[in-house]
């Protein structure tokens, strides 16, 4: 074994080393209730995600052993219900000459009552000193089947850095299918030689050929690397989902280490395509890498990694055997301009009783438990603030109209994020134990950060004199976990 290969062998053998270390990892107070999380080590992007046979499944970049993310493998869950939910094995392992540092990230599609995954295999050669960015690493995209989702077939290289456009340097990576009249496309995310993000795309000419189409970029160069593109056509409109590494920071914008959003695009990919301005996803800490695929309701529906890669802080997890979490998820739609994310219905299912509180009250409302789904809506606008942890506001400016996100020592290094909106009417938290996603005017801008509460958890309160409104929340059932 290489220091970044593992084979299933392997896995096993060290998993059942790991077993006293995974149940130390369960006792942590900062574990989440209804989110997926590692159980060791470390999790980045949601992989794979479909619904096959009536269960979703939902595969993330795993890194069991390791709470830097080094070995990247596929972990897998699965849940009919988003509610009661499964461990299974991990079904990837960087163990071929093609994958060789890593099973990077992939999509998963269906065809013919078959799923075919498509990931990069991540590869870096040792024999001198290279960059890694123009030389000494392969990024070559991979095929593997299966009938159910727990079983794969043997893997398939069906493209390498020498089959990408010779502008491209060796960050080719996380191939997702898109759908348009009929025709497939093989979406993956780049960059070039002179270091701008872009997004390479492929015609399909069956499951395992592709033509080169296009590169697709915007006019001025938009950070150096594209990750995890999602091209996709909802309620109208096309839009590609991407995550842009290297912006430079505009005053409030663009604060994160790295970008997710969305570009609106315009034209038809049988002709011409267009990339309009960039929108942020999520305005967070938190948040990177999602993946959307369409389930058997026809709902378009999200799940982003409940973190970021390169930190500039510690999660204070890592010294409790884990770190990072997979959102919720979300249900997209997209009208006036936007994209809205709204938690899927299933979770409903986990509400406790039902608690409301009358506008007259508003100034002094608390919320004592830590685990909740609270909906605040406002009747008239006023600046206020609301206290959701020890070290942990977020306050409305209703001149400015600005909403921020304060987090003082409960964020461990995350501090401040904000945006400005067009008024401000509704206001859903969705709290966990360590994490809080909020999303406001239905789901139109969304905050979604990790907080680590050190002391005793100070009750949620609402402070603002002249607010008006009213407050609904519940209490949060935790995921069941059957084995
Ligand atoms: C995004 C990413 C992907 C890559 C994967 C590796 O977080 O860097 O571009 O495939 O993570 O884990």
């Amino acid at each position: 074994m290489n220091a970044l290969s593992m084979t299933k062998a392997e896995y096993e053998q060290k998993a059942r080393q790991f077993a006293k270390e995974r149940e130390r990892v369960k006792k942590d107070p900062w574990r989440l209730a209804y989110h997926i999380m590692p159980d060791s080590g470390w999790l980045n992007d949601p992989n794979g995600l479909c619904q096959f046979h009536d269960i979703y499944h939902i595969y993330y970049q795993y890194s069991p052993f390791d709470i830097e993310g080094k070995v990247k493998l596929w972990g897998h869950v699965t849940t009919k219900d988003f509610c009661t939910w499964k461990q299974e094995e991990p079904v990837l392992f960087p163990d071929c000459r093609y994958d060789l540092r890593g099973a990077y990230s992939g999509s998963a599609y269906i065809h013919n009552d078959q799923l075919y995954f498509y990931y990069t295999g991540n590869v870096k050669l040792t024999d001198r000193a290279y960059d890694y960015i123009y030389e000494g690493r392969e990024h070559n995209t991979m095929l593997v089947t299966s009938k159910d989702g727990y079983l794969l077939s043997d893997k398939k290289c069906l493209m390498r850095n020498e089959d990408y456009p010779d502008c491209m340097s060796k960050h080719v990576r996380d191939p997702k299918l898109y759908e348009h009249n009929g025709k497939t496309y093989l979406v993956l995310g780049g960059r070039t030689k002179s270091d701008q993000g872009c997004v390479l795309i492929y015609q399909m000419k069956d499951l395992i050929h592709f033509s080169f189409d296009r590169l697709l970029t915007t006019p001025q160069t938009f950070g150096y690397m594209w990750e995890c593109p999602d091209l996709f056509d909802l309620d109208g409109q096309t839009i590609l989902i991407a995550c842009p590494q290297g912006v430079p920071q505009e005053a409030d914008r663009y604060q994160n280490v790295y970008q997710c959003g969305y570009f609106l695009v315009s034209g038809d990919i049988e002709h011409s395509l267009e990339l309009e301005s960039f929108q942020t996803l999520d305005y967070g800490f938190d948040f990177y890498a999602p993946q959307t695929f369409v389930d058997q309701q026809n709902r378009r529906i999200l799940i982003g990694w409940m973190g970021m890669p390169d930190i500039p802080y510690d999660n204070p997890t890592c010294e409790r055997g884990w770190q990072h979490a997979l959102t919720i998820p979300r249900v997209l739609s997209y009208h006036d301009g936007m994209l809205y994310q709204t938690p899927i219905a299933e979770l409903k299912a986990l509400r406790g009783e039902k608690h409301s509180g009358s506008v007259a009250r508003f100034n002094d409302y608390h919320i004592l438990e830590r685990v909740y789904e609270c909906t605040i809506t406002i009747e008239q606008e006023a600046s206020f603030s609301i206290q959701v942890r020890n070290e942990v506001y977020m306050k409305y400016d209703v001149d400015t109209k600005r909403f921020s996100l304060h987090m003082g020592a409960d964020g461990s290094g995350r501090t401040v994020r904000s945006a400005i909106l067009p008024s401000l009417e509704r206001i859903t938290i969705y709290s966990d134990t360590s994490s809080l996603e909020v999303f406001i005017n239905d789901g139109a801008y969304v905050f979604t950060t990790r907080v680590y509460e050190k002391q005793a958890h100070t009750p949620l309160s609402i402070n603002g004199k002249d607010l008006q409104g009213s407050v609904v929340w519940y209490k949060m059932n935790p995921y069941q976990w059957k084995s």
